[in-house]
């Protein structure tokens, strides 16, 4: 299947205008968490910062983390798959600018103390409003892209047209269910009927970002011929894990009980599967690298994620740095993997800036060795809840590790920034994009 009128236009500068403001968050939030780290080994350093604590950055490292580092590629993504970019570029861009003034907005917000309270549904009274109406003007350009390149989006098949129909409706949602969500006097933070999260509840999740990962090659790559055979059957199991998630007890249970546990098991199946579904798509030959990483993260996410979930090491791990390994698995690991291979695959040429083996190597190491500490902190934590609390050798070993680890996740990071501010093509001048854009 080939989808060309659209990604003949690219690399869209709307495209190069959200990976280089996603990098400038990246680089931004990875300072502030080599603040937070900095600050654990020396707390008196929080002195001068005054009512700007510990707390509040954390809210601020992890909002940028996600809604800008993960987040502004993807809008750069939906903006091409709806050929937003083409057809509406004095707009597009804009877009991207609204997207981080937002993200500004509620930076101040977090740090003067407005909160909603809720993990990465951070956003309250301006902020809130802000980012809302961001939201929905956003929504409404990729709504009018997609009604004015109707026919193109028609002339890509009408699996495809309804695809994007189908986003555009689940995406009109959004803006509403972001603000309800936000609300910290609905959907409490503790499910009180089962005092914490489910086999059945990690389930749903892993399946909605499978689902995610079962789209993406769809709407980027073109498919290989004579490979049906393993969509079809990576569907298929979607649907079936879906209706198994549905029939298995939704409140009430506890991760001791074997249906839990073993329930969730399904999702190890994606290990040997995902690879395979990539396999069936012909993907741009400098995504190599990318892809790897991000089917070794996918494999690495739910194995150990399911380990997580086991009776005798939830109980161990729970409230510990170990969950905080856990994120670092998904968040720097798996979905930032995912994220730079669809800008790769997006960018063509243009992916060069992430493919320096250096920064490459610099950052999957460090993301390995943040994780190994965390679990061995988490570990001992378990048991002795004083080991993070109280400074010891041990304790102080680990987190100052954590630390230069840290500093050099944020140097990779400054090298894609630079990279793409200040592109020195490996494949010549006269084919360099984010020159162009600039
Ligand atoms: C991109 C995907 C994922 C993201 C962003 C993610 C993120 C998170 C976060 C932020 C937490 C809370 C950590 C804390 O309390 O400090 C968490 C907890 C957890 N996650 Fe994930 N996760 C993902 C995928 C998975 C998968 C695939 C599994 C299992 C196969 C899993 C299993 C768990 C478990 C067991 C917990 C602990 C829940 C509890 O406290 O009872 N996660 N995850
Ligand atoms: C320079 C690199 C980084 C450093 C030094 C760093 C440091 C930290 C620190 C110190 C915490 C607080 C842990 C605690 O209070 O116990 C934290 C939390 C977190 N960070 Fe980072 N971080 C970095 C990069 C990232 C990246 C790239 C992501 C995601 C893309 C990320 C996502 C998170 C998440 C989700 C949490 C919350 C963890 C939880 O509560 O389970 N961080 N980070």
């Amino acid at each position: 299947m080939k989808h060309p009128v659209l990604n003949e236009a690219l690399p869209l500068p709307v495209l190069i205008s959200a990976v280089r403001h996603g990098l400038t968050w990246l680089v931004l939030a990875n300072a502030v968490g080599v603040l937070l780290a900095v600050l654990l080994l020396f707390p008196m350093l929080a002195q001068p910062l005054g009512e700007w604590t510990y707390g509040r950055w954390v809210m601020v490292h992890m909002n940028l983390e996600l809604y800008g580092w993960t987040a502004l590629p993807l809008l750069g993504f939906l903006f091409h798959i709806y050929g937003a970019g083409a057809r509406f570029s004095a707009w597009a861009r804009p877009a991207v600018w609204l997207w981080s003034a937002a993200l500004v907005v509620g930076s101040a917000g977090w740090l003067s103390g407005a909160t909603s309270g809720k993990l990465f549904l951070d956003w309250s009274e301006f902020a809130r409003v802000f980012f809302v109406l961001a939201l929905t003007g956003i929504w409404l350009q990729l709504a009018a892209a997609f009604i004015a390149n109707a026919k193109v989006h028609l002339h890509q098949g009408s699996i495809a047209f309804f695809l994007k129909f189908a986003g555009l409706v689940v995406l009109a949602l959004v803006p509403w269910g972001m603000y309800r969500a936000s609300d910290p006097t609905i959907y409490p933070v503790f499910n009180p009927d089962t005092g914490g999260p489910t086999g059945t509840s990690q389930l749903e999740s892993t399946l909605g970002v499978t689902a995610i990962v079962l789209l993406l090659p769809l709407a980027i790559a073109s498919r290989r011929m004579g490979r049906r055979a393993i969509l079809v059957f990576a569907w298929s199991l979607l649907i079936a894990e879906s209706l198994l998630c549905a029939a298995m007890s939704h409140a009430d249970v506890s991760h001791r009980q074997p249906s839990q546990y073993l329930g969730l098991g399904v999702v190890l199946l994606w290990i040997p599967i995902v690879p395979r579904y990539f396999s069936a798509f012909s993907w741009n030959a400098n995504t190599r690298l990318w892809r790897l990483a991000t089917l070794g993260w996918w494999a690495a996410l739910l194995l150990t994620g399911w380990i997580f979930f086991l009776p005798g090491v939830l109980d161990r791990f729970k409230f510990t740095d170990g969950l905080v390994g856990h994120s670092f698995v998904a968040m720097a690991g798996f979905t930032s993997s995912l994220i730079v291979l669809v800008s790769v695959q997006l960018l063509g040429e243009d992916g060069w800036i992430f493919n320096r083996l250096r920064s490459f190597w610099i950052w999957q190491i460090s993301v390995i060795v943040y994780i190994a500490l965390m679990t061995i902190a988490g570990w001992a934590e378990g048991t002795d809840p004083a080991f993070t609390i109280v400074p010891g050798l041990a304790r102080n070993l680990i987190y100052a590790l954590r630390l230069l680890t840290g500093v050099l996740m944020l140097t990779a990071s400054f090298d894609w920034l630079l990279d793409s501010l200040t592109p020195r093509s490996a494949y010549g001048p006269s084919r360099n994009s984010f020159q162009e854009a600039a």
